[in-house]
This record gives C-alpha cells, sequence and structure tokens, in this order.
C-alpha cells in the first residue's frame, strides 16, 4: 500500500511513522508513506495556500490552485484508488472503514486547515471525507495519523501475529473482553480461574461471554447494529 499525504505542516505528522509498529511496516515495505508540503505547489512569493471567504464571513478557506496542482502531479504518476478529506463534517471513522480503506492500494489524504478547503476541491477531487469524532482539531494531520494507524495495522504481515487484528475491539461489532497476565495474583486480585483451566472451547467461550457483556454495558449501540 501506497500513502500519499498532503499537508501544510509535514513535521507534525512525521514522528507517528518513525516509532513501534508503523515504522516496522514501512521498513519492511508493506507499506510507503509519502509526505507533500501543499506550499510547495503554490506560485506566489508568500507561499500562500488560503484566503478569504467570498460572501464574508470568519476564517480562512484553502485555495484549490495549489491543492490541484498537488493532486493532479500525484495522478499523472500512479492511479489512485481513494482520495480522502479529513474534515469534522466527514463520515465518523470506525473499524469497518479502517478495514476497506486497508484494501486499497494508492491512497491520497488530504488534510485541512483553518476553515477548510474551497467546495470546489471538495466536488472535484475527493472521493470520502474522513471525521475521526465530534470535536474540531486545528487540522486534518493528527486525524490522518489516527486513519493511518488504524489502517496500516490491519494490512497483512504487519503485526506479527496475524490473528491478532481479527481479536481486536470492534472487529464483529464487539469490545475485547479482559486480558491478564503475569502475576496470576497480585495484592489479592486474582485472575479468572477459567484461563488456567487449558480447556480452550471453555475460555473461548468465556470470552465471548464477557465480549458481549462489556459490549452491552459500554457500548449498546454497536450491537444494535
Ligand atoms: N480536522 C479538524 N477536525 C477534524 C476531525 N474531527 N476529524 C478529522 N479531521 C479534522
Amino acid at each position: 500500500m501506497r500513502i500519499d499525504i498532503i499537508t501544510v505542516l509535514p513535521e507534525l505528522l512525521k514522528s507517528p511513522f518513525e516509532a513501534s509498529i508503523l515504522k516496522r511496516a514501512i521498513e519492511a515495505n508493506l507499506v510507503s508513506v509519502h509526505f507533500h508540503n501543499l506550499r510547495d505547489y503554490t506560485t506566489d512569493n508568500y507561499k500562500s495556500i488560503d484566503d478569504t471567504q467570498f460572501g464574508g464571513g470568519a476564517g480562512m478557506v484553502m485555495m484549490i490552485e495549489p491543492i490541484d496542482k498537488c493532486i493532479s502531479k500525484l495522478q499523472s504518476e500512479r492511479d489512485y484508488n481513494e482520495i480522502i478529506y479529513m474534515t469534522p463534517d466527514g463520515e465518523q471513522l470506525n473499524q469497518s472503514i479502517a478495514n476497506q480503506i486497508s484494501l486499497k492500494e494508492n491512497i491520497i489524504i488530504l488534510c485541512g486547515h483553518y476553515k477548510g478547503v474551497d467546495q470546489r476541491v471538495r466536488d472535484k477531487f475527493i472521493t470520502k471525507e474522513i471525521s475521526i469524532g465530534d470535536y474540531v482539531l486545528s487540522g486534518g494531520e493528527l486525524g490522518a495519523a489516527v486513519l493511518c494507524d488504524a489502517v496500516i495495522r490491519l494490512i497483512p504481515g504487519v503485526l506479527g501475529n496475524e490473528t491478532s487484528a481479527l481479536t481486536d475491539s470492534f472487529q464483529d461489532n464487539l469490545l475485547a473482553p479482559p486480558i491478564y497476565t503475569r502475576p496470576r495474583e497480585y495484592k489479592g486480585m486474582k485472575v479468572p480461574e477459567v484461563l488456567f483451566s487449558g480447556n480452550f472451547p471453555e475460555i473461548e467461550k468465556w470470552r465471548e461471554e464477557q465480549a458481549y457483556q462489556r459490549t452491552k454495558d459500554r457500548r449498546p449501540d454497536l450491537l444494535e447494529e
């Protein structure tokens, strides 16, 4: 998978890709991530990427021209399956969207700033608009990092244990069950006996019940879907 990220703040975005699972995925060539600074596609001396709104109103709007130049250059080099715009009024990111995106070969992610981009960018180029939650961030960069993390860990081979993404919370619309490790007892707090039974069907049954109960208590909306 190849991910091209268009941003005015590439520096803000780089560090999540320089550690742990994302770093290993890049080193193993399972994914490549490329940053494009929108200011490199400007034509004036001030490297302007935004301007005031037509019709008046507070806040600047990102102009179409630098974005068009950047996206068109990328599209002249390869085909893209998806051009995603990070925006608080997009579809809310969930596991199912992350699963779908993880199957794509080439994607572009455009990070918004200020009030957002000129509507014509959305009409002409964008195939998917994603929000990471009902709150407004100062820009799309942190949202893009969240999206990339959720997607990249699903690419086959990225997680050491292939089954581990499949047992995450939200796969099957259930939260994950409680988990334990050594010591077996800590300050009087004991690990449930069933986990030492060696009876794997029994353990699996317990985990399913716990996952169901936790989902019912915390996220009943998931069970309705
Ligand atoms: N940009 C600003 N706020 C955002 C959000 N909640 N999700 C995605 N991109 C954003």
